[in-house]
């Protein structure tokens, strides 16, 4: 029996081929429908659709598995450092000792930032969301390193794909500094990628800074958490941009901007907030009821997620992380207990069963961070720090395949039909 896929409009049959990938559903190629049919196929959110082919990072969002490159990010996150990830993400393959040395010193050559830069984060209110600084910054270095943004030659897309990974922790930082009036920290490249960035963070010229390796690490791991995502909106943010053939500096802006949204990056301020408001275990019912009142636009912030329908793998590894960070730091934080009441109550109601309503990985992620003493408005910076190696990583596989075509979705028109101009006088 042929594998194509048959559709009957009208009095016509077509059929389309089904295309296989290495595991995961399988794809109806509807790529000449149109021509075919005259008919679009209507999607909005993409629900079913598949945007294009990756190798990357695999979700089974029914069993909760991430794979990048095919390994499980429980491994990846419990053996690998950021590093050694960013390296399987971008070369498809883990890295040996010499060349994860040579992968790390190259990122580590990459850290400083143009010293004029400096003068964008100055035109910035002091009370500026960091996130605004950093789609601002980040899009500007495309007027700094015009030097590799020839993206048709693969070593002008390696220079700022390392470039762009290099300098993400120092921008970041220096949002957090500007925003707290104290001077900019250069960076110490004789740290680790994590190390470092905690030191242009919370250091200050005046002292010493002495990483500790408790929250080093648990950085570390958030960062690997946060890596890649398969086509998530603002990877698919970054690929569309980069469809037209924009520089990667300009797209990684526009992955920040899409990054932002409370249902998207944004979800870990919103959720702090809220395990925040909650205050105390009596008040989760009251907010449960919100969340599924109909009525009510609450939802519970760091819960669901449109591709998981099962525990988000990376939550399971962020609970555990959050205790190894409380216990490290002994700080004795409420919210915890608030966020591992709730998260029991929301599994055990019959709304969040039948939604298949799980807490991702934003819900407790927030908890570390603040423990860490990062702002709520820093925790989707970090994110963005964490997520631009992905970012890069599927750019760099858009813009290598030879079957690349600029992202241009149709729509179902509602408008008016074509109708007469009347002049200004005549109305
Ligand atoms: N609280 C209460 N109800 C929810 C929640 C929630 N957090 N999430 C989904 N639902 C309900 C919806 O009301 C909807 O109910 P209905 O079928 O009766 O209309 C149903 O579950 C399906 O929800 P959709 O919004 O249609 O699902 P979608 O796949 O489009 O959205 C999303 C996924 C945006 C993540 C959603 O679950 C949400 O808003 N969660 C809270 C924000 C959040 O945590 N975002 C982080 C995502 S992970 C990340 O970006 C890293």
């Amino acid at each position: 029996m042929s594998n194509d896929a048959r559709l009957i409009a009208g009095n016509e049959e077509y059929s389309y081929p089904v295309l296989s990938g290495s595991v995961g559903p399988d794809v109806i190629d509807i790529r000449k429908l149109y021509a075919q049919t005259g008919m679009f196929t209507y999607d909005p959110g993409f629900t079913s659709t598949a945007s294009c082919e990756s190798a990357l990072t695999y979700i089974d969002g029914d069993e909760g598995v991430l794979l990048h490159r095919g390994f499980s990010i429980e491994e990846l996150s419990e053996n690998s450092s950021f590093m050694e990830v960013s390296y399987l993400l971008l070369n498809g393959e883990l890295p040996s000792s010499a060349e994860l040395d040579e992968f790390s010193r190259t990122i580590t050559r990459h850290t400083m930032l143009h010293e004029q830069l400096a003068t964008f984060y100055r035109g910035f209110r002091r009370d500026a969301h960091p996130m605004a600084i950093m789609c601002g910054v980040v899009g500007a270095l495309s007027a700094f390193y015009h030097d590799s943004t020839d993206i048709s030659d693969p070593v002008h897309r390696k220079i700022s794909s390392h470039r762009l990974i290099a300098k993400m922790p120092t921008i970041a930082a220096m949002a957090y500094k500007y925003s707290v009036g104290q001077p900019f920290v250069y960076p110490d490249n004789s740290l680790s990628y994590t190390g470092n960035f905690l030191r242009m963070t919370f250091g200050v010229p005046a002292e010493p800074y002495v990483v500790n390796p408790v929250v080093e690490q648990a950085l570390d791991r958030i960062f690997i958490l946060h890596a890649d995502h398969e086509q998530n909106a603002s990877t698919s943010t970054v690929r569309l941009a980069g469809s037209s053939g924009a520089n990667p500096f300009a797209c990684i802006a526009a992955g920040i901007a899409c990054l932002w949204g409370p249902a998207h990056g944004g979800a870990n301020e919103a959720a702090l907030n809220m395990l925040k408001e909650i205050g105390t275990p009596d008040k989760i019912p009251h907010y449960i009821e919100r969340a599924k009142d109909k009525n009510d636009p609450f939802r519970l912030m760091g819960f669901g997620h449109r591709v998981y329908k099962n525990y988000d793998p990376r939550a399971t590894v962020m609970q555990k992380t959050v205790r190894e960070v409380l216990t490290a730091l002994k700080v004795n934080d409420p919210i915890f207990e608030v966020a591992l009441q709730l998260e029991e109550m929301a599994l055990n109601d019959p709304y969040f069963i039948e939604k298949k309503l799980f807490p991702n990985v934003d819900f407790y992620s927030g908890i570390i961070l603040s423990a860490i003493g990062f702002p709520t408005t820093m925790f989707t910076v970090l994110f963005a720090l964490a997520r631009t190696v992905g970012w890069v990583a599927q750019w760099n596989e858009m813009i290598s395949d030879p079957g690349q075509k600029i992202g241009r979705p149709r729509q179902l028109y509602t408008g008016p039909t074509a109708r007469e101009y009347v002049p200004l006088d005549n109305r």
